[in-house]
């Protein structure tokens, strides 16, 4: 007899939590995955708290009445903004957050290679009590550079959206500037977005990046405690530009992936 498979939903501002579902994909099998791409409120880094909230429990509201029964939130900002009011409203209900991996800086195997690093975030997340307590916890010495990019993550949307092209790499190249002054020998990504290029941005400024992926998939793992049985072969997914489910392979989404080459460096 099949086992019954856990729901989980997952929700970001856009693309940017592929760079959770696929790791969420290579780790925790026999799950099935519906995805919201909130396309139509994007971006959220740019948005108020309430505004975010709000947003987040219409979303979350979607996802349990398709019968999720945990829900990640693969975006920093709705993390920052939303998880704890989340958890509050929906008692019963698992949540997943993502923060930026700080804590890089205190284990072991790394922190002998980190010369010089950064955190780089929406404004959202940066101004949010949760990453400067974060910050506080994980890097009391401050240590660890803080810079908001404001406009990053639509320029990711527009990458994934359209391809590389000059005029997009020109963007990027201008954005990631005053990144460039620092001398980074690692750059901790605080934005679900930002994954999804890590490639570009290692070149472009000589840098290793560090990404939660792993760490969030790891979590949804323990949660979910499977037992077992396949890898996730498709997933649903919703823009609630159309508002309407589609469902799309998880070879799609490597393949998308692939050609952005998402990395982890953790
Ligand atoms: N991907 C999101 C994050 O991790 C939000 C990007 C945005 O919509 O501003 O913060």
């Amino acid at each position: 007899m099949n086992e019954p498979r856990t729901r989980i939903g997952i929700f970001d501002s856009g693309i940017g939590g592929f760079s959770i579902l696929h790791r969420i994909i290579e780790k925790v099998p026999s799950v099935i995955i519906d995805y919201i791409s909130d396309d139509a409120f994007s971006p959220y880094g740019e948005k108020t708290d309430t505004e975010i909230v709000n947003r987040s429990q219409v979303i979350t509201e979607m996802l349990l009445q398709r019968g999720c029964y945990l829900i990640v939130v693969a975006c920093n900002s709705a993390t920052a903004a939303a998880i704890k009011p989340l958890r509050e409203k929906y008692r019963d209900t698992p949540f997943v957050g993502v923060e930026p991996y700080i804590n890089v800086l205190n284990h072991r195997e790394h922190s002998s290679e980190i010369r010089k690093a950064a955190v780089i975030t929406t404004e959202l997340t940066g101004r949010s009590e949760k990453f400067k307590m974060l910050k506080q916890r994980t890097d009391p010495a401050g240590s660890i550079l803080h810079v908001s990019m404001p406009g990053l993550a639509s320029t990711v949307e527009s990458i994934l959206d359209t391809g590389l092209n000059e005029s997009l790499m020109e963007e990027l190249h201008k954005e990631l500037e005053p990144l460039k002054v620092l001398d980074l020998s690692h750059l901790i990504l605080g934005c679900t977005h930002y994954p999804l290029i890590a490639d570009l941005i290692e070149k472009d400024l000589d840098v290793i990046t560090v990404s939660s992926g792993p760490y969030v998939a790891n979590r949804v793992f323990d949660l979910v405690s499977p037992s077992g049985g396949e890898f996730c072969s498709s997933f649903s997914y919703l823009s609630t530009s159309s508002m309407k489910w589609e469902q799309k392979t998880s070879e799609y989404l490597f393949s998308l992936l692939k050609h952005s080459a998402v990395k982890d460096g953790s």
